[in-house]
């Protein structure tokens, strides 16, 4: 079976206890980074009303009710390709029209949303770059992309390790435990280790043509926002 197929199966059969370990795992402290990079994104857009927010990867619905959270009368999308995840997304949130595809073929008009946004699921799509440049063309001009990923690092510091420590050693065993598939778990430290690290992936950003490129990373280099724009 072909890896993309695989990864999206897995999320198929850990969408029941996806919140639970995300919460635990996370300590909450994924719930920071969330807010502060719709935050940013909206600062960046300068309004919070009248918008098309569009997440991809939105599995079970964590950022639109984060932008629903921060919008008014705006527009809402999520996109993923696996139907467990979204089962449960529809059951959370209201309001939004959920749409079964994948980052790398959006099934979207160009220039139709104000906002994409895309956490936890880059990382995930094979063909990522692909995507990022679907992202560019579904983006309006003056549209903002919001990413949250976990990136390679390739030279931590003594603290630095701390948090790989915990991502690669420890997140897979609890995630294991509390979702009872060791396998999803133990593909996760793995699929960090593949991605792109922060210098990397702004390289790609701005090859793509996006640009006010923004990042910035949390405790221990753990997790990482970008914050870009597609010129006016
Ligand atoms: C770690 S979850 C993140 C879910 C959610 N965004 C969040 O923040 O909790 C990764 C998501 O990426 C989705 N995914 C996997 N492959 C994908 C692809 N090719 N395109 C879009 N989403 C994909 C999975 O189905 C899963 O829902």
């Amino acid at each position: 079976m072909d890896k993309q197929k695989k990864i999206v199966e897995m999320f198929d059969v850990i969408a029941p206890s996806y919140d639970l370990a995300n919460r635990v795992l996370s300590f909450g402290i994924d719930i920071g980074w969330r807010k502060e990079g719709c935050k940013r994104t909206l600062e960046r857009i300068g309004k919070n009303q009248g918008l098309k927010v569009l997440d991809v990867a939105c599995g079970t619905g964590d950022m639109i009710a984060h932008w629903q959270t921060q919008l008014q009368c705006s527009e809402f999308i999520g996109i993923d390709p696996s139907k467990g995840m979204l089962e449960i997304a529809q059951k959370k949130i209201q309001n939004c029209t959920f749409i079964e595809a994948q980052a790398q073929n959006l099934p979207l008009e160009d220039e139709s949303m104000d906002i994409i946004s895309i956490a936890y699921g880059l990382r995930n799509v094979c063909e990522y770059p692909l995507a990022l440049k679907e992202f560019y063309r579904v983006l309006k001009k003056g549209g903002v992309l919001l990413i949250l990923e976990f990136m390679h690092n390739p030279n931590p510091s003594f603290f630095d390790s701390l948090g790989l420590f915990y991502t690669q050693k420890v997140l897979p065993l609890l995630g294991g435990w509390i979702s009872k598939n060791k396998q999803a778990y133990a593909y996760l430290p793995d699929s960090i280790k593949d991605f792109a690290s922060v210098d990397e992936l702004r390289g790609q950003l701005e090859n793509i043509g996006f640009s006010h490129i923004f990042s910035k990373s949390y405790h221990a280099k753990i997790s990482s926002i970008f914050v870009a724009s597609k010129e006016k």
